[in-house]
């Protein structure tokens, strides 16, 4: 789909609305599609009602997801045609990863929607909107060139504040059986190091002091420099660690294979590098493992442990697992139950297994009923929230550094990270904490936070 070049020269006089679903992935492109449209006159805005443009940045990880984006685009249906009466234009753009596992059935249900981007095609999205100003419909756009959409990308996004999500890699290789990723976006790609450098160095100029690199593998990233030596992501990390304004450094989404010992040596001697780690693992049972295509075993997850132990004897750990995936026995279950209660994960996202189209697991006919799904996931989370809480309390006493990076719901409360991404609330503090990092003595640890005060 090719179209003409928008005008830059336009009035910044109109308004985009983007609602992200899903991933840090998805609010990072997020950002990046109201970055491209900024120089053609398109300011951002909370609300839908002011907006001419709306995004729906979608995902389409677990359940019912193109059912959500279908009846949200009723609303916003509503909505353009109330602005027709006014005689006014509203463009509906549907992204992210639905846009791209449905293509053009988004019009055959939907034909109001005037644009259909996928995630590694959002970079024409200005081209797009000028051709629909010039009067053409349901433009769709599903191409996966991932060097082009690093390349047309703004690298001078607006600023994040003190904490910054940049994209280092996208897309997998790895096809988990139950897993949408490898189809919605792609295969694996790492932006140069030269490029992330520059896009850090934005951000750091903008004042962010803390950086969460992103990546779907984060950790198998193996991007090039500028004079073409392959760089690892443990060397990508170090490189980034010169530069003096930036503090902390995390990364997610990491897979056990791509864990090597120089990052795992790292969590040791990099002090920028937070004590934090989140290493999807799935299941406990070598048999899910299997089925999965995880490429792992148990015992292998339960070695880097010992291994990131040694390096960095404080490390947090968090986790992901997906109970009643197709043939899971409650033996199977016992196993991941087993690995919950030996290692005491700090937090961990837990999912019923749910059958994605066009996923090898979802056509298996051992489908776990529903009942024990749930039944499952009850108990797992039970033990999760338990190891959460007992974690959150152990913390109490200590002194921990907090990046203070938002206001709380209640009046006087600020809201901050701790080096182990636990989020820390105070009340009422003598000077203005946000933005800085400040050393605070834990004193309670509760089911998902702690509250503290300033040392
Ligand atoms: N069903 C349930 N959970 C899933 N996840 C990915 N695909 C599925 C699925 N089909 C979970 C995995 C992954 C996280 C991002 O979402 O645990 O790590
Ligand atoms: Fe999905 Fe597996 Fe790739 Fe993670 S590693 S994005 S779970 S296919």
């Amino acid at each position: 789909m090719q179209a003409n070049k928008i005008d830059t020269a336009t009035t910044p006089d109109k308004k985009i609305f983007v609602k992200t679903y899903g991933c840090q992935m998805n609010m990072y492109d997020s950002i990046k599609m109201q970055d491209l449209m900024s120089p053609y006159g398109y300011g951002t805005t909370d609300s839908m009602d002011d907006a001419d443009m709306v995004v729906l940045n979608t995902c389409h990880i677990r359940e019912k997801a193109a059912e959500k984006t279908y009846s949200e685009l009723g609303r916003v249906r509503q909505l353009k045609e109330s602005r027709k009466k006014e005689k006014r234009n509203l463009i509906i753009v549907v992204a992210g990863c639905v846009g791209q596992a449905e293509g053009d059935e988004i019009f055959s249900r939907a034909p109001f929607v005037d644009i259909v981007v996928g995630p590694q095609s959002y970079h024409n999205l200005p081209n797009l909107v000028a051709s629909i100003a010039e009067g053409n419909k349901n433009l769709i756009e599903l191409d996966f060139i991932e060097e082009e959409k690093f390349d047309k990308l703004p690298i001078n996004t607006s600023p994040q504040g003190i904490s910054a999500c940049i994209s280092v890699q996208e897309g997998c290789d790895k096809f988990c059986t139950f897993c949408v990723v490898p189809y919605t976006r792609g295969a694996e790609f790492s932006r140069p190091l030269e490029h992330v450098y520059r896009e850090v160095l934005n951000a750091t100029s903008q004042g962010a002091i803390e950086i969460t690199l992103l990546g779907q593998n984060v950790n198998g990233y193996h991007g090039k420099s500028v004079d073409g030596n392959d760089i690892k992501f443990a060397l990508l990390i170090e490189s980034l660690a010169e530069i003096k304004s930036l503090q902390r450094i995390r990364y997610m989404t990491s897979h056990p294979i791509d864990m090597d010992d120089d990052l795992i040596k790292l969590h040791g001697t990099e002090q920028k590098l937070m004590p934090f780690l989140h290493l999807p693992i799935q299941s406990g049972s070598n048999r899910m493992l299997k089925a999965m295509n995880r490429g792992h075993t148990r015992e292998e997850y339960l070695e880097i442990m010992d291994k990131l132990r040694l390096a960095r004897e404080d490390i947090a750990i968090s986790s992901d697992f997906i109970v009643g995936f197709p043939g899971e026995t409650d033996e199977d279950f016992a196993d991941t139950m087993n690995i919950v209660q030996h290692l005491k994960f700090a937090q961990c996202y837990s999912f019923k297994y749910s059958p994605r189209p066009g996923t090898p697991a979802a056509t298996k006919d051992n489908q776990v009923p529903e009942n024990i799904k749930n039944e499952r996931l009850k108990i797992l989370q039970d033990a999760i929230n338990k190891h959460q809480l007992e974690y959150n309390i152990s913390c109490v006493g200590k002194i921990m550094p907090v990046l203070f990076d938002r206001e709380g719901k209640h009046q006087g409360q600020i809201i901050g990270k701790s080096p182990y991404m636990q989020s820390v609330h105070i009340t009422n503090p003598d000077e203005t904490l946000l933005g800085k990092i400040i050393d605070v003595r834990i004193k309670e640890g509760r089911a998902s936070s702690l509250a503290g005060e300033v040392v």
